[in-house]
């Protein structure tokens, strides 16, 4: 690096934004944040009208219908795919052929099978895979999964988790939502699935979960709400609600420690105001201590993610999150659905390559226990 500016690479990373729907503005806007570390080359849409305006509002100089022809014809560093999730593979893989890199929206893909497939494309590729999840982001978290891993809060205990959202029946008239085949999945998979990956951040390695799920009073064949049990090799317990019927919304986590318990309670986005911690009686001291390190005063979004990728690209390094970490998410995402759907906690590990839930989240199909029915 021999810029200048010590935070400006030589070169720009060229950068296709590959989707220009709802989710591409915030990818524009942490990329024009990142200022002259990137170059947007090329915006791709199918859709015409849609691509066009995004340019345009983005200053853009090329739009396409499709990121092969984008391919074809530049060179790109940077592949950010703000795609539905059925698409988000094999558009990943196309990327990784010419030796882009890509950051993809959440969920990566639509199972398991899928996931191991784009480890394959990375692996044989010198580009990477970041997968978005911008929680994981804001300073509370960094700090608060930093001070857990080196122990200063003592030893987790118990944790909740709760991604209670509404979405009308309007929402679900977008084709690929509500679907198994094209969304992979309801609220646990859409919507908690950023929860469950900051939970998964703070207290590591799952172990077993248990879990139920039901639908009924929405437009889906997926599940609208669904609750899990999941016990971490810690010895930690975490209860995880996810929901897209609750008329008063909220994402909460909340951490119960030895020493503490650290609360967080936002709805689409957080910062360091939204945690409250309350440290166990004789622990005070240790515990504002703690709390008051580096880092601080960052909120959670797009463009704290887009800063560490760049970062990471930069450097050679591998930029977070890691498609290797995501797949342990979306590993307790499968395990959740598979024991709500046939009623038996599954442990980490325990859907191999030949489960239908590694192949499709509702593996056979969803079997709906009906509420008066226990004997499935
Ligand atoms: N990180 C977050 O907080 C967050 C929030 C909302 C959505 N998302 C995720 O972002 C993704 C997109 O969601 P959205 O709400 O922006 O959807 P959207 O329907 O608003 O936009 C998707 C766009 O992709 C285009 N598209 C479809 N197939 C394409 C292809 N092969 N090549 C190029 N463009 C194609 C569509 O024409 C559409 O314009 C999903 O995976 C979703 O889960 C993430």
């Amino acid at each position: 690096m021999d810029s200048a500016y010590p935070d400006v690479p030589a070169r720009p990373l060229d950068v296709v934004v590959v989707g220009t729907g709802a989710i591409a503005e915030s990818h524009a806007r942490a990329l024009r944040a990142a200022g002259r570390r990137v170059r947007v080359v090329a915006a791709v849409d199918p859709d015409a009208g849609r691509v066009e305006a995004f340019a345009r509002a983005w200053d853009v100089p090329r739009s396409a219908g499709a990121l092969a022809d984008v391919l074809a014809e530049v060179p790109v560093g940077l592949v950010c795919l703000c795609t539905p999730p059925a698409t988000h593979v094999e558009l990943a893989e196309a990327a990784l052929a010419v030796g882009a890199s890509v950051v993809v929206e959440k969920p990566v893909a639509l199972s398991l099978a899928q996931v191991d497939r784009l480890l394959a494309a990375e692996a044989a590729s010198t580009g990477s895979v970041a997968v978005v999840s911008q929680h994981r982001f804001g300073s509370g978290v960094r700090r608060l999964a930093a001070i857990v891993a080196d122990g200063s809060l003592g030893r987790p205990l118990v944790a909740t988790c709760l991604t209670q959202w509404y979405r009308p029946d309007a929402y679900f008239q977008v084709p690929w939502r509500g679907t198994f085949a094209l969304e992979g999945g309801g609220p646990t998979m859409g919507h908690g699935i950023h929860q469950i990956d900051v939970l998964l951040s703070v207290l590591g390695e799952w172990a077993e979960v248990s879990a139920m799920a039901a639908r009924g009073s929405r437009p889906t064949e997926t599940e609208e709400v669904s609750v899990a049990a999941v016990r971490f090799s810690s010895g930690a317990l975490a209860s995880v609600v996810n929901s897209v019927v609750s008329a008063r919304e909220t994402s909460v986590l909340r951490f119960d420690l030895e020493h503490a318990t650290v609360e967080l309670e936002h709805l689409y986005g957080y910062g360091d105001e939204d945690f409250t911690v309350t440290p166990a009686p004789g622990h005070a001291d240790a515990v504002a201590a703690a709390w008051s390190r580096a880092p601080q005063g960052v909120r959670s979004s797009h463009e704290a993610q887009f800063a560490e990728v760049l970062t990471a690209l930069e450097n050679g390094g591998v930029p977070p999150v890691a498609l290797a970490t995501s797949r342990d998410t979306l590993e307790l995402v499968a395990a959740t659905y598979r024991s709500a759907f046939t009623g038996r906690p599954v442990r980490r590990g325990e859907i191999g390559p030949d489960d239908a839930f590694a192949l499709r989240m509702d593996g056979p199909g969803a079997v709906w226990p009906s509420a008066a029915s226990t004997d499935r």
